[in-house]
């Protein structure tokens, strides 16, 4: 007995003495999708389990709203279970201002009572659609974020350390609440996924934690071709 308790108490020092690495735990699969989906996808993406959608609703050449998105965002919010969220890749180099271009998806989204999307990513992702002015492209998303914000929407940011890196200098400035969906696989397909939980997880940007992460890109499910997520509910 006493001889169990010792071994007890030098297991729990051994492993208290270990860095303590905390895992964010996955609450759910979702997939983000660009191209409209057929009522019969979005019945059995609920089916196959996967609780959320996001929908890339931004014509990045055009900085219009992609109105051929209305219906798969109608058709999913029928199916309550899906959780729906909505993506844009915004450019500095378009005549419209950052908050013109959140402008845009906004007011689309409440002249065509979609009222239902609470949370709005911005890609930060394609180089070619920022400066090589870092501290230019940090300020420039901050005013998309601080539009968001204003108009009462959960903002993200989609990129991942590399890339923000290279187009904001790991800027750290956004508010706490911005969320962060992340990406990590090696190209298209199932030969090329990511592993889908959030071990790779390291701190970047003002981020101590992810919020959702890309893991597998360009499959097809369902009948839909999609990327596949991993998701983690925030607490707040
Ligand atoms: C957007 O513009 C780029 C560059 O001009 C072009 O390569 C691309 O095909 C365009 N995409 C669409 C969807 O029109
Ligand atoms: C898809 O489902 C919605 C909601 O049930 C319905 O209103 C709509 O007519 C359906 N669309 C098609 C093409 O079946
Ligand atoms: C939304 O509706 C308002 C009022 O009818 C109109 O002025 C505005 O141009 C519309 N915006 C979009 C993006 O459809
Ligand atoms: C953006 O992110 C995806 C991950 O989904 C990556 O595969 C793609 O190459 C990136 N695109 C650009 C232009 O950086
Ligand atoms: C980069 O952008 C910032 C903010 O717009 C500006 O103050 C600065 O002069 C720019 N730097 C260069 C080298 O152009």
């Amino acid at each position: 007995m006493k001889s169990a308790l010792i071994f007890i108490s030098f297991l729990i020092a051994s492993f208290s003495a270990l860095p303590v690495k905390e895992e964010t735990t996955i609450s759910g699969y979702s997939l983000d999708v660009s191209q409209p989906l057929t009522n019969s996808s979005i019945m059995s993406f609920s089916i196959d389990r996967y609780a959320g959608i996001i929908v890339r609703v931004f014509e990045t050449n055009t900085t219009s709203f992609d109105k051929s998105m209305l219906s798969t965002l109608n058709n999913a919010i029928a199916y309550h279970s899906l959780r729906i969220e909505a993506f844009m890749a915004p450019t500095m180099f378009a005549k419209l201002s950052g908050s013109e271009q959140f402008d845009v998806v906004a007011n689309n989204f409440r002249n065509n009572s979609i009222g239902f999307v609470n949370t709005v990513y911005i890609s930060v992702n394609d180089t070619k659609l920022f400066s090589t002015n870092t501290t230019a492209n940090s300020a420039f998303i901050e005013s998309i974020v601080t539009r968001g914000m204003q108009l009462k929407y959960n903002v993200g940011i989609f990129t991942n350390s590399k890339l923000w890196k290279k187009i904001t200098d790991n800027y750290d400035g956004l508010d706490g609440n911005v969320r962060l969906w992340y990406w990590a696989n090696n190209g298209e397909g199932i030969m090329n996924e990511g592993a889908p939980n959030f071990n790779d997880f390291k701190s970047f940007g003002n981020w101590a934690k992810p919020d959702i992460k890309q893991f597998a890109k360009n499959e097809m499910v369902d009948g839909a071709k999609v990327n596949r997520n991993v998701f983690a509910i925030r607490k707040n």
